[in-house]
């Protein structure tokens, strides 16, 4: 028997960069999923085929053994290890197992690639093992896992991809689940430009110390436009919200974190009738996103692959982590 357990990646939609001040960011599920197969060993290694990505290995004892690709990939691939390790000593399970990530979610440019994969990890091992996790198990243990990788994640992305839909995270006040189940059709725009999050946050930060009388107003307007568009998502207001998202995005290019590349790609957008355009996530490459009508959806995509960048449909999903047993014998 293996299990197979899928979750989705994620877009910021507002809020970006002001969040880590004050203020919500308002962030969405989308249909663009990760998927890893998990079944039992009869050693005690945690194997890793992640042939998509060109790699594959094992750990035993937290070393890793490549068996395709180069030693340093271990470093892509220890999130699941240690994933795989909490979820077992969580149900108190032993043994190996063998992990298969198959994932349409770009990575490393802030679609949160990464949670989706630990998310998905963490409810295959454990349905595996008969753990009987909670949606809020595997997300809690999926952040341990996190944690131990990439330092203080906010938690945003792993909740996103256990619980699907649309979360509003403000620090202090944490995270608010709201259903929204109805398609809207968005672009992502892939700069194809890997970016480091934590020196954007030192960038807007190091502007912010220089300039506070100018800076504070601007991160008062991004809460602002937060939660206006968050109300006009609900209200399904896609003019409203093509507004917000074009005024976000200057808001955002004002604080330095965008590129030559997203700004091409944003135009691009723009020129082709899309309702708003503005980068996603951290910014300095990474991902932009429009919001476009039926009529002026595929002239947006045709315009963001002209302008060099990789286009990807998207929707809001509200399906978060989904977990299926597959017996021998089953497709
Ligand atoms: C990065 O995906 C979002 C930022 O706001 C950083 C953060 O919230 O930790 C830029």
């Amino acid at each position: 028997m293996s299990v197979e357990a899928t979750a989705p990646g994620k877009m910021i939609l507002f809020g970006e960069h002001s969040v880590v001040y004050r203020g919500p960011a308002i962030v969405l599920a989308i249909d663009r999923r990760a998927k890893v197969t998990a079944s039992k060993r009869g050693d005690r290694r945690v194997y890793v085929d992640a042939e998509d990505l060109g790699f594959s290995g094992y750990f035993e004892d937290d070393s890793y053994y490549p068996i395709h690709g180069r030693a340093w990939r271990g470093r892509n691939l220890s999130a699941l290890n240690v994933a795989a390790r909490i979820v077992m000593g969580h149900i108190g399970a032993s043994g190996g197992v063998n992990l298969v990530v198959r994932s349409t979610i770009p990575i490393a440019v802030g679609l949160g690639s990464s949670a989706a994969v630990c998310v998905a990890t963490t409810a295959a091992v454990g349905e595996l093992f008969d753990g009987k996790l909670t949606k809020q198990d595997i997300a809690d243990l999926s952040f341990e896992g996190e944690k131990i990788i990439h330092g203080t994640p906010s938690g945003v992305d792993n909740n996103v991809a256990t619980f699907g839909g649309v979360m509003k995270y403000e620090r202090g006040s944490g995270f608010e689940r709201l259903s929204f189940d109805e398609a809207l059709p968005f672009v992502i725009g892939n700069t194809r430009r890997k970016r480091s999050t934590r020196s954007q946050v030192e960038n807007v930060k190091a502007l912010r110390d220089r300039n506070p009388e100018l800076v504070e107003p601007i991160i008062d307007i991004m809460g602002d436009i937060s939660r206006t568009g968050l109300d006009a998502l609900l209200r399904r207001d896609t003019r409203k919200l093509g507004d917000l998202m074009n005024i976000n995005h200057g808001l955002l290019a004002a604080l330095g974190v965008s590129t030559g590349d997203l700004e091409r790609l944003v135009d691009a957008a723009r020129a082709e009738g899309a309702l708003g355009a503005k980068l996603t996530g951290a910014g300095g490459g990474g991902c932009m996103i429009a919001l476009a009508d039926e009529a002026s959806i595929s002239g947006v995509e045709k315009a963001i692959r002209i302008a060099k960048g990789q286009s990807i449909r998207v929707s809001p999903t509200s399906e978060g982590v989904q977990t299926r047993r597959i017996e021998p014998g089953d497709n």
